[in-house]
């Protein structure tokens, strides 16, 4: 049986999932508190890493070195960037970078990582499509994209910065994790898939509707990663 690795940046994200869990041990390393057991019967570890690119690298790391995961899920929200895409609408990686690496002075371009072979980390295909087959399977009433994922340090909330995401990146949505773990999964030839659930549009309003809508996004993830773990057994 294989071990899967969910991660989650906020307690709101994973506590759906670990509230299900059985068999349930704690493990607290750097500060998160890793909960391995039973997940919809699979061998499941499922952790929250805390915001940003710094807490998931590390937790990602620890996933793959202590709990010897064979794949990574991150599950959480983001802001919209495509221009159909709708609150509540779900986007699944086919690749994740980092919008915020900038040694543009350097005459490298924008989100490229100086000394690596690539800085645009390819989502496994398997999962991919295993995640969307759920997502179809469990959330008809909305849309399902796979598409790229950006992230950086910063919540985007002003409309002329998504602009610019938008022209540089081709990107489906922008969150604060997802690129930072798929580059550690990358590091470690580990497969990976982010799953995110859009809880604004990453414009002058997307504080509040975050805010408004970050509830009811997750149910949607946490809908469509059942199912996705249904599958995996089979
Ligand atoms: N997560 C949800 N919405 C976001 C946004 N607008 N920017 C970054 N991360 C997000």
């Amino acid at each position: 049986m294989v071990r899967i690795g969910v991660i989650g940046a906020m307690q709101e994200e994973v506590s759906a999932l670990i509230s299900q869990m059985k068999d349930k041990e704690e493990y607290t390393i750097a500060g998160m508190t890793f909960c391995k057991g039973s997940l919809w019967n699979q061998d499941a570890v499922v952790v929250k890493s805390g915001v940003g690119k710094v807490n998931i690298g590390i937790c990602t790391q620890l996933m793959i070195t202590v709990f010897s995961v064979d794949f990574v899920i991150n599950t959480g929200v983001a802001g919209g960037l495509y221009k159909d895409i709708n609150v509540g609408d779900i986007v699944i990686s086919s690749d994740a970078l980092q919008h915020d690496l900038d040694c543009t002075a350097h005459d490298f371009k924008k989100g490229e990582i100086p000394g690596m072979e690539t800085s645009v980390f390819k989502a496994d295909p398997e999962l991919v499509d295993l995640a969307k087959e759920a997502c179809e399977l469990v959330n008809p009433e909305i849309s399902c994209y796979v598409g790229r994922v950006v992230t950086g340090d910063q919540f985007i909330g002003v409309s002329e910065k998504k602009k610019e995401l938008v022209e540089l990146f081709d990107a489906y949505c922008v969150e604060m994790e997802g690129g930072a773990m798929a580059q550690v999964a990358w590091l470690n030839k580990v497969p990976f898939v982010i799953v995110r659930a859009i809880t604004d549009r990453a414009d002058d309003t997307a504080a509040v509707d975050y805010n408004t809508f970050v509830q009811q996004a997750i149910v949607h993830t946490v809908k469509l990663l059942a199912a996705m773990f249904l599958k995996l057994g089979r």
